[in-house]
Protein backbone atom coordinates (compact mmCIF):
# COMPACT_ATOMS: atom_id res chain seq x y z
CA UNK A 1 0.00 0.00 0.00
CA UNK A 2 1.34 3.60 -1.09
CA UNK A 3 1.96 5.66 2.48
CA UNK A 4 -0.39 8.71 2.74
CA UNK A 5 0.33 11.88 1.15
CA UNK A 6 2.28 14.74 2.11
CA UNK A 7 1.55 17.78 1.09
CA UNK A 8 5.14 20.23 2.28
CA UNK A 9 4.66 24.03 2.79
CA UNK A 10 7.78 25.82 3.74
CA UNK A 11 8.63 29.19 3.70
CA UNK A 12 10.23 32.14 5.86
CA UNK A 13 8.55 33.39 9.51
CA UNK A 14 5.43 35.56 8.68
CA UNK A 15 5.23 34.57 5.17
CA UNK A 16 1.64 33.42 5.35
CA UNK A 17 2.81 29.62 5.37
CA UNK A 18 1.06 28.99 8.34
CA UNK A 19 -2.52 30.43 7.57
CA UNK A 20 -2.04 28.86 3.64
CA UNK A 21 -1.27 25.37 4.85
CA UNK A 22 -4.24 25.38 7.24
CA UNK A 23 -6.72 26.44 4.75
CA UNK A 24 -5.37 24.22 2.26
CA UNK A 25 -5.53 20.97 5.11
CA UNK A 26 -9.40 22.22 5.30
CA UNK A 27 -10.47 22.08 1.94
CA UNK A 28 -8.73 18.53 1.24
CA UNK A 29 -9.85 16.98 4.22
CA UNK A 30 -6.17 16.57 5.76
CA UNK A 31 -4.97 16.82 9.39
CA UNK A 32 -2.47 20.29 9.63
CA UNK A 33 0.69 20.00 11.50
CA UNK A 34 2.56 22.95 12.23
CA UNK A 35 6.04 21.91 13.23
CA UNK A 36 7.15 25.67 14.00
CA UNK A 37 4.78 24.76 17.08
CA UNK A 38 7.09 21.47 17.76
CA UNK A 39 10.33 23.62 18.04
CA UNK A 40 8.70 26.32 19.78
CA UNK A 41 7.29 23.70 21.87
CA UNK A 42 11.10 22.20 22.87
CA UNK A 43 12.16 25.61 23.19
CA UNK A 44 9.38 26.62 26.08
CA UNK A 45 10.46 23.18 27.53
CA UNK A 46 14.05 23.46 27.79
CA UNK A 47 13.46 27.05 29.37
CA UNK A 48 10.97 26.26 32.13
CA UNK A 49 13.70 23.66 32.65
CA UNK A 50 16.02 26.49 33.63
CA UNK A 51 18.35 25.62 30.66
CA UNK A 52 20.28 28.99 29.15
CA UNK A 53 19.51 28.17 25.13
CA UNK A 54 22.69 29.45 24.34
CA UNK A 55 24.43 26.25 26.18
CA UNK A 56 24.08 23.82 23.08
CA UNK A 57 24.75 21.13 25.28
CA UNK A 58 22.62 22.14 27.80
CA UNK A 59 19.95 21.73 25.17
CA UNK A 60 20.88 18.61 23.85
CA UNK A 61 20.70 17.00 26.97
CA UNK A 62 17.82 18.46 27.99
CA UNK A 63 15.94 17.91 25.13
CA UNK A 64 16.25 13.73 25.07
CA UNK A 65 14.26 14.04 28.13
CA UNK A 66 11.50 16.13 26.90
CA UNK A 67 7.96 13.75 26.10
CA UNK A 68 6.18 15.73 22.98
CA UNK A 69 2.90 14.38 21.79
CA UNK A 70 0.97 15.58 19.36
CA UNK A 71 -2.92 14.62 20.02
CA UNK A 72 -4.93 15.82 16.85
CA UNK A 73 -7.73 17.99 17.66
CA UNK A 74 -10.21 19.54 14.98
CA UNK A 75 -8.20 18.15 12.14
CA UNK A 76 -4.96 19.41 13.59
CA UNK A 77 -2.13 18.83 15.66
CA UNK A 78 -1.65 19.96 19.20
CA UNK A 79 1.44 19.75 21.38
CA UNK A 80 1.27 18.21 24.82
CA UNK A 81 4.62 18.56 26.37
CA UNK A 82 5.24 16.50 29.51
CA UNK A 83 1.66 15.88 29.83
CA UNK A 84 0.56 19.77 29.40
CA UNK A 85 -0.84 20.86 26.17
CA UNK A 86 0.75 24.05 25.54
CA UNK A 87 -1.75 26.85 24.76
CA UNK A 88 -1.05 30.08 21.77
CA UNK A 89 0.02 31.89 24.52
CA UNK A 90 2.95 29.48 25.61
CA UNK A 91 4.00 29.09 22.36
CA UNK A 92 4.14 32.84 21.02
CA UNK A 93 5.61 34.27 24.14
CA UNK A 94 8.56 36.71 23.87
CA UNK A 95 11.12 34.71 25.60
CA UNK A 96 10.39 31.74 22.72
CA UNK A 97 10.56 33.95 19.94
CA UNK A 98 13.64 35.31 21.07
CA UNK A 99 15.16 31.94 21.49
CA UNK A 100 13.51 29.06 19.33
CA UNK A 101 16.42 29.75 16.58
CA UNK A 102 18.99 28.66 19.18
CA UNK A 103 16.79 25.69 20.17
CA UNK A 104 15.94 24.77 16.51
CA UNK A 105 19.87 24.63 15.66
CA UNK A 106 21.29 22.21 17.55
CA UNK A 107 21.48 18.65 15.38
CA UNK A 108 19.72 16.20 17.80
CA UNK A 109 16.92 18.45 18.65
CA UNK A 110 16.39 18.34 14.67
CA UNK A 111 16.71 14.85 14.84
CA UNK A 112 14.03 14.45 17.50
CA UNK A 113 11.93 16.52 15.90
CA UNK A 114 12.08 15.36 12.55
CA UNK A 115 11.27 11.39 13.66
CA UNK A 116 8.49 12.57 15.14
CA UNK A 117 7.26 14.21 12.17
CA UNK A 118 7.76 11.50 10.16
CA UNK A 119 5.83 9.44 12.42
CA UNK A 120 3.05 11.80 11.90
CA UNK A 121 1.94 10.07 8.66
CA UNK A 122 0.80 7.32 10.78
CA UNK A 123 -2.29 9.55 11.39
CA UNK A 124 -3.39 9.76 7.74
CA UNK A 125 -2.81 12.04 4.79
CA UNK A 126 -0.94 15.62 5.88
CA UNK A 127 -0.63 19.24 5.33
CA UNK A 128 2.76 20.03 7.22
CA UNK A 129 4.11 23.31 7.28
CA UNK A 130 7.41 24.70 8.15
CA UNK A 131 10.98 25.41 6.99
CA UNK A 132 12.88 22.13 6.04
CA UNK A 133 9.75 19.53 5.33
CA UNK A 134 10.14 19.72 1.69
CA UNK A 135 14.07 19.59 1.81
CA UNK A 136 14.65 17.06 4.74
CA UNK A 137 11.26 15.65 6.56
CA UNK A 138 9.34 14.49 3.28
CA UNK A 139 12.09 15.25 0.39
CA UNK A 140 10.50 12.55 -1.64
CA UNK A 141 6.97 14.38 -1.61
CA UNK A 142 5.47 14.68 -4.81
CA UNK A 143 3.44 17.66 -3.34
CA UNK A 144 5.78 20.71 -2.39
CA UNK A 145 5.03 24.31 -1.85
CA UNK A 146 7.90 27.26 -0.68
CA UNK A 147 5.49 30.33 0.13
CA UNK A 148 6.79 33.85 0.28
CA UNK A 149 6.49 37.52 0.93
CA UNK A 150 8.96 40.56 0.75
CA UNK A 151 10.43 41.67 4.10
CA UNK A 152 8.29 44.31 4.31
CA UNK A 153 5.03 42.73 4.09
CA UNK A 154 6.25 40.08 6.95
CA UNK A 155 7.53 42.49 9.13
CA UNK A 156 4.04 44.94 8.49
CA UNK A 157 2.47 41.23 9.17
CA UNK A 158 3.96 40.32 12.54
CA UNK A 159 3.92 43.94 13.74
CA UNK A 160 -0.29 43.50 13.01
CA UNK A 161 -0.07 40.18 15.02
CA UNK A 162 1.34 42.08 18.13
CA UNK A 163 4.70 39.79 17.96
CA UNK A 164 7.30 42.57 19.07
CA UNK A 165 10.09 39.50 17.67
CA UNK A 166 12.89 40.47 15.14
CA UNK A 167 12.13 38.69 12.00
CA UNK A 168 14.65 39.31 9.96
CA UNK A 169 17.17 38.13 12.58
CA UNK A 170 15.16 34.93 13.08
CA UNK A 171 14.94 34.20 9.22
CA UNK A 172 19.02 35.65 9.12
CA UNK A 173 19.37 32.04 12.07
CA UNK A 174 17.28 29.58 10.09
CA UNK A 175 18.59 30.44 6.93
CA UNK A 176 22.60 30.24 7.91
CA UNK A 177 22.34 27.39 10.31
CA UNK A 178 24.42 24.31 9.34
CA UNK A 179 21.65 21.92 9.98
CA UNK A 180 18.50 21.74 7.18
CA UNK A 181 18.48 25.82 6.63
CA UNK A 182 15.63 27.34 4.91
CA UNK A 183 15.75 26.54 1.24
CA UNK A 184 13.64 26.34 -1.65
CA UNK A 185 13.15 22.56 -1.72
CA UNK A 186 13.87 20.87 -4.89
CA UNK A 187 11.04 20.69 -6.82
CA UNK A 188 8.76 22.75 -4.63
CA UNK A 189 6.10 25.33 -6.41
CA UNK A 190 6.85 28.88 -5.11
CA UNK A 191 4.21 31.13 -4.23
CA UNK A 192 4.58 34.94 -3.69
CA UNK A 193 2.17 35.97 -1.54
CA UNK A 194 2.89 39.70 -0.62
CA UNK A 195 0.42 41.08 -3.16
CA UNK A 196 -2.13 38.38 -3.05
CA UNK A 197 -4.86 37.69 -0.65
CA UNK A 198 -5.19 34.39 1.53
CA UNK A 199 -7.81 33.01 -0.69
CA UNK A 200 -6.31 33.64 -3.58
CA UNK A 201 -2.95 31.61 -2.27
CA UNK A 202 -4.90 28.92 -1.21
CA UNK A 203 -6.58 28.36 -4.58
CA UNK A 204 -3.31 28.84 -6.48
CA UNK A 205 -1.73 25.65 -3.84
CA UNK A 206 -5.78 23.93 -4.58
CA UNK A 207 -5.39 24.12 -8.38
CA UNK A 208 -1.83 23.41 -8.68
CA UNK A 209 -2.38 20.07 -6.26
CA UNK A 210 -5.63 19.28 -8.81
CA UNK A 211 -3.65 19.36 -11.96
CA UNK A 212 -1.68 16.20 -9.82
CA UNK A 213 -4.82 14.58 -9.02
CA UNK A 214 -5.31 15.69 -5.08
CA UNK A 215 -8.89 16.20 -5.09
CA UNK A 216 -10.50 18.74 -2.44
CA UNK A 217 -13.23 17.42 0.38
CA UNK A 218 -14.50 20.66 0.16
CA UNK A 219 -15.12 22.87 -2.55
O1 LIG B 1 7.05 28.73 11.87
P1 LIG B 1 7.49 29.39 13.17
O2 LIG B 1 7.91 30.82 13.00
O3 LIG B 1 6.52 29.21 14.28
O4 LIG B 1 8.83 28.59 13.57
C1 LIG B 1 9.50 28.86 14.76
C2 LIG B 1 10.99 28.53 14.61
O5 LIG B 1 11.15 27.12 14.50
C3 LIG B 1 11.68 29.15 13.42
O6 LIG B 1 12.41 30.29 13.80
C4 LIG B 1 12.61 28.09 12.92
C5 LIG B 1 12.18 26.82 13.57
N1 LIG B 1 11.67 25.80 12.64
C6 LIG B 1 12.58 24.98 12.06
O7 LIG B 1 13.79 25.16 12.25
N2 LIG B 1 12.16 23.95 11.27
C7 LIG B 1 10.84 23.76 11.04
N3 LIG B 1 10.46 22.73 10.27
C8 LIG B 1 9.89 24.62 11.61
C9 LIG B 1 10.34 25.65 12.40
Amino acid sequence: MDASPVITIDGPAASGKSSVARLVARRLGYTYVNTGNMYRAMTWAVQNAGIDVSDSDAVRHQAGAVHLESPVVEGQTLVRVNGRVLTAEDLNADSVNRAVSFVARVPEVRDLLVAAQRDLTKLGPLVMEGRDIGSVVFPESAFKFYIDASEEVRSARRQAQGHADQVAERDRMDSTRKTSPLVVPDGAVTIDNSHITLDQAVDQVIAVLAEMGVASAVQ
